[in-house]
């Protein structure tokens, strides 16, 4: 688990309990997922890299730090990782942005790739992968091995809400990449859905149920 980083934030931790309400409606639903996703992509890009540059304040010269590097790439997972996306490029509004398309079988929960087109030289960027829910842990594993597959090696996932399971799977396959996580709820149910969890995200974020 060194590479899973569960939130502790009271923000955090406040904005997921509306979340979950199923009083909550999509608009107010669409407007905290991308609060949450932008209070923890703060945390998720705190090792970001900086170089110094020469700059002049009113008052005089000075050496001081600025992003280094390619700009980083955000791949939400769709559907429900768009509405992750506004959040992460609230903080970096330069990066670039690659879509990966995943949908489990209802009645397998077998994820099928539906989708993929990430950003040129995606080997040289830090990718932010971006999916709410982390449930049994297939989607966002296929996600990451195309990932790896198309060449990418810097790799971040931020889930809003998590099962044990899934954890425990991704973490199994991918010990290298660093895992964000909002909540780790109790289980999956039978449907693997997570409970508590919040339901169905994608539905509930572009009100499609
Ligand atoms: C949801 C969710 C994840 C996946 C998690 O997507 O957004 O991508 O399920 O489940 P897993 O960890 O068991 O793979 P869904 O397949 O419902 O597609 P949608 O976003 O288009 O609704
Ligand atoms: N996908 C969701 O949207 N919710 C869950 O609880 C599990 C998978």
């Amino acid at each position: 688990m060194s590479n899973v980083k569960v939130m502790d934030h009271p923000l955090i931790k406040h904005k997921i309990t509306m979340l979950r309400m199923e009083s909550t409606g999509t608009n107010e639903f669409r407007k905290l997922v991308e609060e949450i996703a932008m209070l923890m992509g703060y945390e998720a890009l705190s090792d970001l890299e900086t170089k110094n540059i020469e700059i002049k304040t009113p008052i005089e010269e000075t050496i001081q730090p600025v992003i280094d590097g390619r700009k980083p790439a955000v791949v939400p997972i769709l559907r429900a990782g768009l509405g992750m996306v506004g959040g992460v490029l609230a903080l970096i509004p330069n990066a670039k942005v690659g879509h990966i398309g995943m949908y489990r079988d209802e009645e397998t929960h077998i994820p099928h790739s539906y989708y993929c087109k990430l950003p040129p030289f995606i080997e040289e960027r830090l990718i932010i992968v971006v999916d709410p829910m982390l449930a049994t842990g297939g989607s966002l594993i296929d996600a990451v091995d195309e990932i790896k597959r198309q060449g990418g090696k810097r790799i971040k996932c931020m889930c809003i809400i998590a099962a044990p399971e899934g954890v425990a799977a991704f973490t199994e396959k991918h010990p290298d990449v660093q895992l964000y996580i909002g909540s780790v709820d109790r289980c999956l149910n039978k449907d693997a859905y997570i409970c508590p969890g919040l339901g169905d995200a994608g539905d509930r974020i572009f009100g499609t149920k």
